[in-house]
């Protein structure tokens, strides 16, 4: 959260809402569908394109603020496996604005110590932009401060298909085929997330109420924040806001809040369920 300050002038509107922010609550991961490029630039007359192209400034801006606060992974849809569905010219124009922001960012990825990862079925893609990916996240896997995960050509369903043929192979090459048993966490170790914590805060741009494939299996029990503002328009004050509004949430996890609750029945439940006779 300093760094964050330090980069706010005290009495700016980011200012007050980065104080109101407990540093000691923050969301470790923060997961972003970033919705509303087409229409965005729909309303201005543009083509899709420029929209795209309008979303990169929003992706600095998420990976610095988040980078500033300490938080500690921040998960971005850029591209699903459904997403090949577009017209051919929007696809190339989205490879070539990925390719554009890798090699823009890099240096600034490297002077902040962020390391990049993609996740997806990255095979599928055109070989040059695998080619500067794979060169972009190999220069910054030794960095130590916020992972910054590309989720390109991505489906959550495939992510789990993935995990677990990954699982039977592995299973097949070591002789325990037989006695395999697959239970939760084996599955989330073979995810391609495995190396973070589950998503506390799921943030959807444009107002659509939906998941669209992402993270099925991480954001079981992640916050999830929609805001109508198109991704285009998204600004530190979007996130910060975002952030507050987790910070007001009660996770339950299933259970009851406020810690010790006791879970031993008292004189007037016991009662009560003596009462009940259901057969
Ligand atoms: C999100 O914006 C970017 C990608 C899916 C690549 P959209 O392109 O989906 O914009 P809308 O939803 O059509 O406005
Ligand atoms: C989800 O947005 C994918 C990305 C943001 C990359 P879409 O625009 O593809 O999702 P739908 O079609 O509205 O569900
Ligand atoms: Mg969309």
């Amino acid at each position: 959260m300093k760094a964050l300050l330090e980069a706010l002038q005290p009495g700016e509107k980011d200012w007050d809402l980065a104080q109101a922010i407990d540093p000691a609550r923050l969301p470790a991961h923060i997961a972003i569908i970033m919705d509303g490029n087409g229409r965005w630039a729909g309303r201005r007359f543009l083509p899709r394109v420029a929209g795209h192209k309008a979303g990169i400034g929003p992706v600095r801006t998420a990976v610095e603020t988040c980078a500033r606060m300490g938080v500690k992974a921040l998960t971005l849809y850029a591209f699903s496996v459904e997403n090949w569905k577009r017209p051919r010219a929007e696809v190339e124009t989205l490879w070539r604005l990925l390719r554009y922001y890798l090699k823009q960012e890099l240096p600034d990825l490297q002077k902040n110590d962020i390391r990049l990862q993609a996740i997806g079925r990255l095979d599928a893609l055109p070989e040059q932009v695998r080619r500067e990916l794979d060169a972009a996240v190999d220069a910054t896997s030794s960095n130590r401060g916020l992972v910054v995960n590309l989720a390109i050509n991505y489906s959550g369903r495939a992510e789990i298909v993935d995990a677990v043929n990954s699982i039977l192979e592995m299973a097949r090459l070591d002789g325990s085929i037989q006695t395999l048993k697959i239970d939760e966490d084996l599955i989330a170790t073979c995810l391609y997330t495995a190396s973070c914590p589950d998503p506390d805060l799921l943030i959807r741009t444009s107002g659509e109420m939906r998941i669209s494939n992402f993270l099925l299996w991480q954001i079981a029990y992640a916050e999830l924040y929609v805001t109508g503002t198109l991704w285009p328009d998204f600004t530190r004050t979007d996130l910060l806001q975002a952030v507050l509004e987790y910070q007001k949430r009660d996770r339950r996890y299933g259970g009851l809040s406020g810690a010790g609750v006791d879970v031993e029945a008292k004189p007037a439940e016991e009662s009560l369920i003596a009462s009940l006779r259901p057969s």
